[in-house]
């Protein structure tokens, strides 16, 4: 059995694919909405802590579990003798499938306006938050329809991810990272140089960098939590499905270091690029939902550089492959836990859970405007309350299903496999793991009362649902 898993074809290749995966429109679509809701200064640097002292050990982990085993989500916990702990690799993977309904949906947009900056850029300019809306069926005279647009295009997102997935994944992604994540990188650069020269984007920089905590609660910290782990493509076992594909000789750790750092650096490029220029474009007072920003206000950064329209159709171009890079994660660790469980063929199966994915995630879609289908939330402060059915989707997988299974991850290894095992599975590239006391006191104590902590108190005490 271990010898038909598939391994990386090379050493970078590795870094590149979970790189790839991290990177994704967490980082540029949600992140800045995040930071701004969080009150700038003060989610940056919570986010940052979260990162070092919980993400990047988790990740650690995960990757052991997985390399260790050699086993999907759920037969890792089989593969180790612990079959009790199935229930966290489950959550695993229906987190994954809900977040992969409306990811591949945001990917449909980001591929709309590849056309739309390719074709129709002015119109983008003219009214960046009524095209925006327009794509989600909002329109200008308050009126709204289904948004069969976004819909098509989520639809050839979605293909484009199960054509990938049946037709192995490794070479094409492979390909791409290695040029697509340096540009994307330096495009953004670029991008931010445009963006904090605006005018009106001092403001927006400023609350970028200073410390207001009259904007933070419990809430705000499960916000960060719930966003840096998602960020990181952690608390949903893919990380443990790609490292179940890597070679012993592999140094974990030091990968894990830069993952984290390549991920984190471009999510909070992103931040100090959207939201200093949301300031500029919207001002405080006329700001929507956080998900828009990185369509709406970078208009105004495209429209204001020499050559804006081309890094406009450049940019949604890069994210998109950033997108599709994340995506195909998740559809692979679904296809893999679901073609070895059940032992369902693969092509067949990749077809009929992308198109499953793909009907619900319309609903996401739809419920941005057209639809008032409504969610239900509960915390002890507002009682029940009933969020639009998009905001749901996220808050369920962000907010509770994230979380609880990287608590699970944590309290398996902490306590039943051992940070030892973690450790000595860590140590098998020959090198020794310098941080091991670190990481289990870590692992073991701190991981998981923090996250238990955080998702008990903002349950307790209030969620701000925005
Ligand atoms: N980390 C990805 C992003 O930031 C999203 C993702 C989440 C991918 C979970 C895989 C697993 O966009």
């Amino acid at each position: 059995m271990e010898n038909e898993r598939a391994q990386w074809g090379s050493k970078l290749g590795f870094i590149l694919a979970a790189a790839g995966s991290a990177v994704g429109l967490g980082n540029i679509w949600k992140f800045p909405g995040r930071a701004f809701e969080g009150g700038g200064g003060c989610f940056l640097l919570i986010y940052l802590l979260i990162v070092i002292f919980l993400g990047a050990p988790m990740m650690l982990t995960e990757l052991s579990v997985g390399r260790a085993s050699q086993a999907n989500i759920v037969g890792v916990f089989h593969k180790l003798g612990h079959r009790n702990f199935s229930w966290v690799g489950w959550i695993g993977v229906i987190g994954a499938f809900i977040i992969t309904c409306y990811y591949a949906h945001v990917g449909g947009w980001v591929l709309r306006y590849v056309v739309g900056y390719a074709t129709e850029s002015s119109s983008i300019y003219s009214d960046s938050l009524g095209y925006f809306y327009n794509m989600l069926g909002l329109h200008g005279d308050g009126t709204t329809s289904i948004p069969w647009v976004a819909i098509l295009f989520a639809a050839i997102f979605m293909a484009m991810n199960a054509i990938i997935i049946i037709r192995g994944v490794e070479s094409g992604i492979e390909k791409f990272n290695k040029i697509g994540m340096p540009a994307l990188f330096i495009l953004l650069l670029i991008l931010l140089v445009r963006s904090v020269t605006l005018d009106g984007a001092a403001e927006g920089l400023q609350y970028m960098v200073s410390l207001d905590w009259s904007k933070v609660n419990f809430s705000t910290f499960l916000a960060a939590l719930g966003q840096a782990f998602y960020s990181l493509s952690i608390g949903m076992a893919i990380m443990i499905t790609y490292g179940s594909y890597l070679p012993k000789t592999e140094n974990i750790a030091k990968n894990t270091v830069l993952i984290c750092a390549m991920d984190t650096m471009v999510a909070f490029l992103a931040g100090f690029i959207i939201v200093p220029a949301v300031f500029a474009t919207l001002g405080e007072s006329e700001i929507g939902k956080g998900g828009g920003f990185a369509f709406v206000s970078l208009a105004k950064v495209f429209d204001q550089m020499p050559g804006g329209t081309f890094f406009g159709v450049l940019f949604y171009l890069l994210l998109l492959f950033a997108a599709l890079t994340s995506c195909i994660s998740l559809v692979e660790s679904i296809v893999a836990f679901l073609t070895e469980h059940f032992l369902w063929e693969r092509t067949r199966t990749t077809i009929i859970v992308c198109v499953i994915m793909f009907l619900i995630g319309c609903l996401y879609t739809c419920t941005q405007a057209a639809v008032p289908l409504k969610g239900i939330w509960f915390d002890a402060a507002n009682g029940v309350t009933y969020p639009a059915f998009c905001d749901f989707m996220e808050y369920l997988t962000d907010r509770i299903m994230i979380p609880v299974c990287a608590l699970g991850c944590c309290i398996f290894v902490g306590w039943v496999w051992k940070p030892e095992s973690a450790i000595e599975e860590i140590e098998q590239c020959g090198v020794r793991f310098g941080l091991a006391k670190v990481y289990a006191i870590l692992i073991k104590y701190v991981a998981p009362v923090a996250i238990l902590a955080i998702l008990i108190m903002s349950f307790a005490a209030g969620m701000t649902l925005s």
